[in-house]
């Protein structure tokens, strides 16, 4: 879609682990308040690798865990809380408000691996970020769905 809206959309190549890292930081430095991302595709895509690129862009000096278990991991960053969501164990929609998290959103910055697990139930994104992976590397696509979202992709995709 180019014409209209060109910094709606955003592709690139990463060619190895430190280009996802890089990728994650250039992202990282640009989330504000209140943001929600989508994080799609395949088992082993590099989705948790991009949330570890954000973090440390973020001053997050710690590990980061992948949340395939505890579906939720929490960061207290300087500027916002952060959520790192995996709900690849997901079975039922449900389970998300079960876990208490109907109410996220708000001021946190939102990240969420496999949001399709718990379609219907989750917060509208602004931005759908999605990695596939190629014969030398990934591709990210990310798509903005929102002006919040659009803000953001040209704020940290313009330079890629
Ligand atoms: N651009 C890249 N090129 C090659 N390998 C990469 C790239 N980015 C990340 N990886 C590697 O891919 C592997 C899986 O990454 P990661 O755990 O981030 O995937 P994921 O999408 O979170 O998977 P899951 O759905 O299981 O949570 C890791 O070993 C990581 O180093
Ligand atoms: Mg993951």
């Amino acid at each position: 879609m180019h014409g209209t809206d060109h910094t709606a959309r955003c592709n690139c190549h990463l060619a190895d682990e430190a280009a996802t890292l890089d990728f994650g930081a250039q992202l990282g430095r640009e989330l504000t308040p209140g943001l929600c991302l989508y994080l799609e595709g395949d088992l082993g895509a590099g989705k948790t690798t991009l949330v570890r690129g954000m973090l440390r862009a973020l001053g997050h000096a710690g590990r980061v865990k992948s949340p395939t278990y505890t579906l939720a991991e929490t960061y207290e960053l300087p500027r916002f809380e952060l959520y790192h969501f995996d709900l690849y164990r997901m079975h039922d929609p449900r389970e998300w408000l079960d876990a208490g998290f109907r109410d996220i959103g708000g001021d946190a910055v939102s990240l969420i691996e496999w949001p399709e697990k718990a379609a219907g139930w989750l917060p509208e994104p602004d931005v759908i970020l999605r990695l596939e992976i190629d014969e030398a590397g990934r591709t990210a696509d990310c798509r903005a769905v929102t002006p919040e979202g659009a803000r953001f992709l040209e704020a940290s995709c313009a330079r890629s």
